[in-house]
């Protein structure tokens, strides 16, 4: 069971099935805002793509190797973050995230994130959390710098962004410096 409730409005929970639908809808109105800075929007265009990708996520939290959770805000599906990958040996993890559209401004992400370092390092027994955004993605850096993570440099050409490779910042935080 992978559900965490951080208030009464918000809990975070691995996907199934049944929230196919409802996950299919939420890219779909997001469709053009996501691709600003996500590369894999044309890959779900339909819900077959969707339901295969909530497999994935649910194969990845069976091998322990990612987990990705659903965001529910007053019972509606808001958002995606999680894992991204968990490397068990170096005691790490990567995590990531969107919202939708309409929600950011709320403090979502970042409650979310901090459930998710908490869980990391209280739960997991890693040492370290960490989160790369494009160098131009303004509001998803802010999530790690509100969190205090320390920027660690600049990965050039990271990632293919449709039409142009983006440079990415690393961020990290280490167990130790965690409160
Ligand atoms: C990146 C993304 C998730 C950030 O969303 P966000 O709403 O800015 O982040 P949060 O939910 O943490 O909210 C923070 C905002 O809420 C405000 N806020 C309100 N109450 C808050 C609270 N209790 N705690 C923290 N922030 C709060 C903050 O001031 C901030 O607003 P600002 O940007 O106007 O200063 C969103 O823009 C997105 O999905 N973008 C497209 C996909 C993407 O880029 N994903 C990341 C790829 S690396």
């Amino acid at each position: 069971m992978f559900r965490f409730e951080i208030s009464d409005k918000l809990y975070l929970k691995i996907f199934n099935k049944k929230d196919a639908q409802e996950l299919h809808e939420l890219i779909e109105l997001n469709k053009d805002y996501l691709k600003k800075w996500l590369n894999w929007v044309d890959e779900m265009e339909d819900i077959e793509n969707v339901k295969e990708f909530i497999k994935k996520t649910r194969q990845g939290f069976a091998s322990e190797e990612n987990i990705t959770a659903g965001i529910w805000y007053k019972e509606e599906l808001v958002g995606v973050i999680g894992y991204n990958s968990i490397d068990w040996k170096n005691k790490k993890a990567n995590l990531g995230y969107w919202l939708d559209k309409q929600h950011q401004g709320e403090g979502i992400i970042t409650a979310a994130c901090k459930e998710l370092v908490d869980n990391a390092f209280n739960n997991f027994n890693l040492n370290k959390v960490e989160i790369s955004c494009a160098e131009g993605n303004v509001k998803s850096r802010a999530v790690p710098e509100r969190l205090g993570f320390t920027q660690e440099g600049v990965i050039r050409d990271a990632e293919w962004l449709y039409d142009k490779f983006v440079n990415h910042i690393q961020y990290g935080m280490l167990a130790e410096e965690w409160e």
